[in-house]
């Protein structure tokens, strides 16, 4: 079975609006390329493009990306679009395959090419390309680009994992998230790039599905919330031909999990946000297009493939013997929020199978530090001042029960380092996961690092008034702050160092970044400290 067969018929598509363009990327003469073929020193020349493709227009709008790196390669990513935000989401592509080449060098100008093929970019998958390159060499540099009938993409580099178990002394990497184009211009993304890092965890709300406003600082084309799997193409399309967040994506691999907006605000499972406004079946639908337009816009492997309304995004990544990365989702199979019902046992939030695949992994053998990537708030986190107590009920504490069983998991099986890495609330925090959290004195079991919005909610602010009430209510929230950027994290065998980076404006271009705090982690005791 070739990776697109069960989407035929399993997703929604939209070939009733399709139109012939007159964009031709080469004609059916291309396609004769030895589509699969990825042998060195063969007839394939980068300099000679057959002359049926000489009417190519520019098809790298959307950039080049590379994402999940394991020891011996990478996935590198395009999607070609000569007319991105085409208006039956075909990115004015034909409705045929493409051939695009790919190659791997060591060297920026391509003088070492160490890796080439051929793949079909397929009008069932948005003529979205992503490569699976093995056989490199372990934790190394490498150099990729793509081509198109004569029309050569920008070029991204990458890093591959060191190999499996070996020492690793030191490994950089940014977490990123919340990135509404329509709030403000990506410097977050431009500072970012700039950065030295080995690798940038996403995690989540990569796009908004909500209205075009009139409000915000820059505006979405078309009308409403996106539906169709045109409709999310188009919205990966509008942002993705930002150039600050194509630098981010070209200068380091990523790893994406996805949160709710890259569908709906607020899902879970097979229930909407708002049951009243769409049925199960419509939601149902559009999650399994939204699904399938975050696919084709991300470097995700064929393991992530979306499968009818499923796409499979909780896996392990392992740095060395230094850092396991352990990426979750806990959007996909959690109970529905409830207030009422936080405290109901029988609730999940990573869903079962999810959460003993996790318990098991970090029962060990782990490395040394031991990453949770996920979405929403971790820590216990109290909003009224006073006795009364009040809560979210879209993060854990809405999930009370699988939140404290996961967290006595981790002391009861001493999982090495547990540091837990959180989105979605568009704020810097530092938690200590306490063993009880109405117990300032009860034993730290694990850090929670939360990282702000890259864009979404504007320029920030130092601070809100009402973060004075979270940490007067919540001794175990150690710093709030509310301006845009990024995490930046260097893990040593010694200690862990979080820079929380952070852009005063994101509505002026060209803001600097500065670190507006950093904290650490000591190997062997939980919580962070300031540096
Ligand atoms: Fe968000």
């Amino acid at each position: 079975m070739t990776p697109h067969d069960h989407l035929d018929g399993a997703l929604p598509t939209d070939r009733s609006a399709l139109t012939r363009r007159q964009v031709l990327l080469g004609g059916a003469g291309v396609a004769g390329a030895a589509v699969g073929a990825s042998t060195l020193g063969g007839a394939w020349a980068w300099a000679a493009p057959p002359p049926q493709a000489q009417a190519v227009r520019a098809p790298f709008t959307l950039g080049v990306a590379s994402g999940d790196p394991l020891p011996g390669g990478v996935v590198l990513w395009t999607r070609l679009a000569p007319e991105p935000g085409a208006p039956d989401g075909r990115g004015g592509m034909p409705d045929r395959p493409l051939p695009v080449q790919w190659e791997v060098a060591e060297d920026e100008g391509f003088g070492r090419v160490v890796a080439r093929g051929t793949q079909l970019a397929r009008p069932e998958l948005g003529h979205s390309v992503h490569a699976e390159v093995d056989g490199l060499r372990p934790g190394a540099e490498y150099f990729y680009r793509f081509k198109a009938g004569p029309e050569l993409s920008p070029v991204g580099r990458t890093k591959t994992a060191p190999a499996p178990g070996a020492r690793l002394d030191r490994l950089a990497f940014a977490f990123t998230s919340c990135q509404s184009w329509t709030s403000g211009l990506y410097t977050a993304h431009a500072r970012l790039a700039e950065e030295d890092l080995d690798l940038v965890v996403q995690l989540g709300d990569y796009v908004y599905e909500g209205a075009p406003t009139s409000s915000g600082f820059r505006r979405h084309e078309g009308d409403g919330e996106p539906v169709t799997l045109g409709d999310y193409r188009n919205r990966y399309a509008q942002y993705k031909g930002d150039a600050d967040l194509q630098a981010s994506h070209a200068a380091f691999p990523w790893v994406l999990v996805l949160d709710d907006h890259e569908i709906d605000n607020n899902w879970a499972d097979e229930v909407p946000q708002d049951p009243a406004v769409q049925s199960r079946e419509a939601f149902l639908a559009r999650r399994g297009a939204a699904f399938q337009a975050y696919y084709e816009h991300l470097p995700l492997r064929r393991s992530s493939m979306p499968r009818g309304i499923d796409l499979q995004l909780y896996r392990r990544l392992s740095f060395g013997d230094l850092v396991d990365l352990h990426v979750l989702d806990t959007r996909q199979y959690r109970s529905d929020q409830s207030t009422a019902a936080r405290l109901d046992p029988a609730r999940t939030m990573l869903g079962d199978e999810q959460e003993q695949w996790l318990r098991s992994a970090v029962a060990g053998p782990t490395a040394q530090w031991n990453v949770l990537a996920q979405q929403v708030f971790f820590s216990q986190r109290d909003f009224t001042r006073g006795p009364t107590q009040s809560f979210s009920d879209d993060g854990w504490d809405g999930y009370v029960a699988d939140r404290n069983g996961l967290r006595d998991h981790l002391a009861a099986v001493g999982t090495s380092n547990p540091v837990i890495l959180t989105g979605d609330v568009h704020a810097n925090y530092v938690c200590d996961v306490k063993a009880d959290f109405d117990d300032p004195a009860s034993r730290t079991v694990a850090t929670e690092l939360v990282g702000t919005s890259i864009s979404t909610g504007g320029n920030g602010v130092d601070q809100n008034p009402g973060d004075a009430v979270q940490l007067a209510e919540n001794p175990h929230i150690r710093f709030i702050n509310r301006n845009r950027g990024y995490v930046r994290n260097v893990v040593t065998a010694s200690g862990w160092t979080a820079d929380f980076r952070v852009v005063d404006s994101i509505t002026t271009a060209g803001a600097p970044v500065r670190t507006r705090a950093s904290y650490v982690i000591e190997d062997g005791r939980p919580g962070a400290q300031p540096a």
